[in-house]
């Protein structure tokens, strides 16, 4: 059996051979990666003793909470009778239950599901489908697509270029295809106002996003969407009203809408998927992070009943893309186990997480000076920050709030001055009073 080193020897391994995600090399002084041995509901163990409560799921991927035993026996069931078999040519029973129970999920829009591994891919997948559709629908001038400023979408070059914020673009713009992006309302206030039916319908930026819509229609194979709440935009709120009637108003224009419920999807807003609170059915509905509970690397697109007609026919017209793992057995084990929990979760033991949760966001706004403003989507709560007393040194609020909260236990990752929740969806009592108090002993420190 391997040996595992001590947790200063692992740190020092790393360093020496592992380029991480989203981290910049000189942060590493600051805060080097931390060695995890183990997890436990919102709960990560540390290797070197303590606990850190999850507070962000993981980067929104821990739907139940780590280790949910469900999942991880259908995860060792599965990995001891099937591990894996191209997908091209054969299938198995955890790919095709999970369709079923994913369409049924969904409603009757939707036909078809492809599978793949990452948001990304998922993403990349339903803007491929959409303009192979139009071309051989005979409306080849429909190759362009719309997306919403400030939103997030991957970032694989296809759905980088749908990303409506400079900071992922940026050093890669040369490579990007240009996109129509279109103004967002952004909603403040408590969790009945950003899932009121007509939020953000009246807001300026709708009839300035309708307006461009039909400018370009002719032109446009779809829109991306993140319904609801734009996570990596800052957890910006733009409304279920201002979602119905752009999704509508596409249809209308025969613009493919494709909705990335990537993050928000599975129960992060009260209900299984963020549309449901609209009800406008996308064309294209992509879904990964939670949607194996956070455990395996799965993602995939829900296609349109219409869509599949367009791809019939001569055998040029196929939809001729690939990953090596589509529909792996074990990846989407673990996603039937977690919708089914999910299904029986979802209704009161969610409702309740999302009521504390409304009030722990209270106490939070009334306690800390620093927090200008609060807002709240079923189970997603976000603040912002402005510095009241002082300011870190190098003005890097995100960093310092992130290093004072795991000094403390939590594990929180501002993006800018934007702090938020997003913990796995049954969170315990006793852990939510550790998020409210350590969030604010940490806003505090930094803050004041
Ligand atoms: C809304 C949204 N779409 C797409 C993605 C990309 O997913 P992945 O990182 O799995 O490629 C993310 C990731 O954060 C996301 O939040």
């Amino acid at each position: 059996m391997a040996t595992v080193p001590a947790a200063d020897a692992l740190v020092r391994a790393d360093q020496a051979t592992l380029w991480h995600p989203a981290s910049h090399f000189d942060d590493a002084a600051l805060l080097p990666p931390i060695p995890i041995r183990a997890a436990r509901g919102p709960w990560l163990e540390r290797a070197d003793g303590g606990r850190i409560l999850d507070a962000i799921a993981s980067w929104w991927t821990s739907v139940h909470g780590h280790c949910e035993p469900t999942v991880i026996e259908a995860i060792a069931t599965q990995a001891r009778t099937l591990d894996h078999v191209m997908f091209a040519g054969f299938t198995h029973a955890p790919a095709v239950t999970l369709a079923r129970g994913l369409l049924d999920a969904a409603g009757p829009g939707f036909g078809r599901v492809f599978y793949a591994d990452s948001g990304s891919d998922a993403i990349e997948i339903a803007a491929k489908l959409s303009v192979q559709y139009h071309q051989q629908r005979g409306d080849g001038r429909r190759t362009r697509f719309a997306a919403l400023e400030h939103g997030y979408h991957g970032e694989t070059l296809g759905a980088l270029a749908l990303c409506g914020s400079p900071v992922y673009r940026a050093p890669f713009s040369p490579l990007l295809r240009e996109v129509l992006f279109l103004p967002t309302p952004e909603l403040r206030g408590h969790q009945h106002d950003a899932l009121h039916g007509d939020a953000g319908a009246d807001d300026p930026a709708c009839e300035r996003a309708l307006a461009l819509l039909e400018r370009d229609a002719d032109t446009l194979a779809a829109i991306v969407i993140e319904p609801l709440v734009q996570c990596a935009g800052q957890m910006r709120m733009t409304g279920v009203g201002f979602h119905r009637r752009i999704v509508e108003r596409a249809r209308a224009l025969g613009i493919h809408v494709i909705a990335d419920e990537i993050a928000v999807g599975f129960g992060r807003t009260g209900r299984m998927f963020a549309s449901d609170w609209s009800g406008a059915t996308a064309d294209f509905l992509c879904l990964g992070k939670g949607l194996s509970g956070g455990a395996l690397p799965l993602s995939a697109v829900l296609i349109g009943a219409d869509i599949e007609s367009a791809f019939r026919g001569a055998p040029e017209r196929a939809f001729a893309h690939s990953h090596t793992f589509c529909g792996n057995p074990i990846a989407t084990a673990a996603a039937e186990a977690s919708l089914s929990l999910l299904r029986a979760r979802l209704g009161p033991a969610v409702d309740a997480t999302i009521a504390a949760l409304a009030q722990a966001q209270r106490t939070v706004a009334q306690s800390c000076p620093a927090v200008v403003a609060s807002r709240q989507c079923g189970a997603i709560v976000a603040f912002t920050l402005a510095p009241h007393r002082r300011r870190p040194d190098d003005g890097r609020i995100g960093l310092a709030l992130r290093r004072a909260a795991l000094a403390r236990g939590v594990l929180l990752r501002p993006l800018g001055d934007t702090l938020y929740w997003m913990p796995p969806l049954c969170l315990e009592p006793d852990a939510i009073a550790t998020l409210t108090a350590v969030t604010c002993a940490a806003i505090d420190e930094v803050l004041g």
